[in-house]
């Protein structure tokens, strides 16, 4: 019998109105064009840079995301703590510690039909503090195990050794483990030995002239000086920055991983 497989797509921080516009504007193409069966994006920057809100995750949702992950600024804007607890689709690191709003895993059913787990990780190598990471998701696994083959992980961290760490330490065990927050995509994408699709960090979507999604005259300045008044997002023609990972749905494991900036250049 040929085993089914399915086609995720992965996107990077949304940061402000520029990265959720070039998503809203984008996501229906990429899905068309790549024929993609679900859809798994970072939000934790889609409110002015900091936090979600309720509308905005709706909105996230609508244009055709179907899971959005979080990371440290997860609860950035306290409008968005009502509809934490209620609304699934919207995951927060896992390893916050517990009595935190919200949820840090799931399952979800994509257009085929297969049943997809997430999970969202948080780093803690120049992070805040927060409870093991390795822990935390070893205990998500086990949750998810009996009702999901193909598992994502969102490791949102800093430094490339600890996303490293925790894709090897799950390598063959879940899909993928792919990390984000620095908002610059790096070009490891690979398949681990045991079959698990790892990337160290899937970049951004939001404005391709900014450092991270902020102004640069602003960040220059205030790297230079040493401090100064809160740096604006910047304006201009945004870009996603995204993974392609096929997998198997009968083994769980990845086949492909493919990282992609779209549209490739922006003029
Ligand atoms: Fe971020
Ligand atoms: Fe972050």
């Amino acid at each position: 019998m040929e085993s089914q497989s399915v086609r995720i797509l992965f996107l990077g921080d949304i940061v402000g109105k520029a990265g959720r516009d070039v998503v809203c504007q984008k996501l229906p193409e990429l899905i068309r064009n790549f024929s993609i069966d679900f859809v798994i994006a970072n939000g934790e920057n889609a409110a002015a840079g900091r936090g979600i809100t309720g509308p905005i995750q709706a909105e996230l949702l609508s244009a055709g995301v179907d899971v959005v992950t979080l990371g440290n600024h997860a609860f950035a804007r306290e409008a968005s703590f009502e509809w934490f607890d209620q609304e699934q689709r919207v995951i927060r690191p896992v390893n916050f510690p517990v009595g935190v709003p919200g949820r840090g895993y799931g399952l979800y059913r994509a257009k085929s039909g297969v049943i997809v787990g997430v999970i969202n990780a948080i780093g803690r190598v120049h992070m805040s503090p927060a409870d093991c990471p390795f822990a935390a998701t070893e205990r998500s696994i086990e949750s998810l195990r009996s009702k999901a083959a193909v598992m994502f992980v969102d490791m949102h961290a800093e430094v490339t050794s600890e996303k490293a760490a925790l894709a090897w330490s799950l390598d063959g065990r879940v899909t993928a483990v792919i990390g984000t927050h620095t908002h610059v995509q790096t070009s490891d994408a690979r398949l681990l030995p045991s079959g698990t699709a790892f990337l160290s960090d899937v970049g951004m979507c939001g404005v391709r002239d900014s450092i991270l999604g902020q102004d640069v005259a602003g960040c220059i300045q205030r790297m230079k000086s040493g401090f100064g008044p809160h740096v604006p997002l910047a304006d201009g023609p945004a870009q996603v920055h995204a993974a392609i990972i096929d997998c198997d749905v009968t083994t769980g494991l990845a086949t492909g991983i493919k990282a992609i900036t779209y549209p490739d250049v922006v003029h």
